[in-house]
């Protein structure tokens, strides 16, 4: 019987991510469910953004589906936040980040990436120093964390039959951490080669790569790139399937995965009802398709958020421009599973 640690966090994360349970709750009946605490909302009643028994719960049930938590962009007093925390101590090293078109919400269709973006390291080392008005971030990259998100990019090509990987670097500029990084894949690469699973291997600069994001986005297939390119580009991809209320993810690490919309916790429209629950439902089908293998159930969900999107749109709604509500697109798309 899979188990789930549901961790709502704040924001919308309180609105859509009871919406993703009744889904998953629909289409695995037999689904355990356990409830934990994260976030500035915690930080605020306990002093920890994260509470040890948080921590406990997903390693039990290793899965969980996380909604989005609040940081404040200034330093405050013994609070990190929750999902780097949460990231650095289960060892989520992968963070896969799917953009499709959708019906009615993308502005075209034919894209079809996944960005696997290195969780680990990079410029979320957490190392940052100030003295005399001098800051300094350390970006930190390994053979070690480069080594598996290349087995990583490789493993979901293999299962999902992906044809071209682009590498994402910035070598020219940093020819030791990026260099590192790049020549450590193309090695992994090659190692599958070896083995006879071929496949077309390109490095792109990150601004190219960016202005491409924009300019060419049908051509990406699978691309692998460090933590903060990846989560720059991961926003722009995400302009593709219809906006931020449409893009999931899944931070994965050694049999423990965490779901989690790629948007944050949208304290401009919290609490008003219109939240889009899509990109957690999505994000909960990751987990359903990655961490429990039940390729038809995550077939269902998605195929249900696709028909949802093709009925609004013969409504004349466009779900990412009216917002017609969380409880309307949810009990659409549970109408249609
Ligand atoms: P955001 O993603 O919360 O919001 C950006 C814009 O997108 C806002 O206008 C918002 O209304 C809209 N939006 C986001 N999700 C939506 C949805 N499901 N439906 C409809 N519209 C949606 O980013 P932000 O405003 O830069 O950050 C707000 C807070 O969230 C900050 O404290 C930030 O640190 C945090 N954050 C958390 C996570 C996370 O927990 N994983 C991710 C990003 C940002
Ligand atoms: C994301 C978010 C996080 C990140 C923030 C909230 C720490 O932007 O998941 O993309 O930078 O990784
Ligand atoms: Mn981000």
């Amino acid at each position: 019987m899979p188990k789930l640690c549901i961790i709502p966090g704040d924001g919308i994360g309180l609105e859509v991510i009871p919406a993703a349970v009744q889904v998953l709750e629909k289409i695995i009946p037999d689904l355990e469910v356990v409830y934990a605490e994260a976030g500035w909302n915690c930080f605020q009643k306990y002093g920890v953004s994260v509470l040890p028994q948080t921590m406990d719960t997903i390693r039990d049930c290793g899965a969980a589906l996380f909604g989005a938590v609040s940081s404040p962009s200034h330093q405050v007093q013994g609070y990190r936040s929750a999902i780097l925390t949460l990231r650095q101590e289960l060892d989520l090293f992968a963070n896969l980040r799917p953009v499709r078109s959708l019906p009615v919400v993308s502005p075209r269709a034919d894209i079809d990436m996944i960005l696997v973006r290195e969780n680990s390291e990079g410029l979320y080392s957490g190392l940052e120093t100030i003295q005399d008005g001098r800051a300094t971030a350390t970006r930190v990259i390994t053979r070690q964390a480069s080594f598996r998100i290349a087995k990583q990019s490789m493993r979901i090509m293999q299962q999902l039959n992906r044809k071209k990987l682009s590498i994402i670097h910035k070598a020219n500029v940093l020819p030791l951490t990026d260099g590192l990084f790049r020549d450590t894949v193309r090695e992994v690469v090659s190692s599958y080669e070896q083995q006879g699973y071929c496949i077309d291997v390109e490095e792109i600069l990150v601004d190219v790569a960016a202005f491409r994001m924009l300019s060419d986005p049908q051509k990406y297939d699978v691309l692998v790139t460090t933590n903060l390119f990846g989560d720059i580009l991961s926003d722009a991809a995400a302009y593709w399937c219809g906006g931020l209320g449409m893009a999931p993810s899944l931070n994965l690490g050694e049999g423990i995965g965490l779901a989690e919309p790629v948007h944050g916790s949208a304290p401009d429209i919290a609490g008003k009802g219109i939240a889009n629950p899509i990109a957690a439902i999505l994000s909960a089908a990751l987990l359903v398709r990655f961490i429990w293998q039940q390729q038809e159930a995550a077939n269902q969900i998605e195929a249900a958020v696709h028909q949802s999107l093709i009925e609004f749109g013969d409504l004349g709604i466009n779900p990412s421009v009216h917002m017609p509500g969380t409880q309307v697109i949810l009990n659409r798309i549970l109408a249609n599973l």
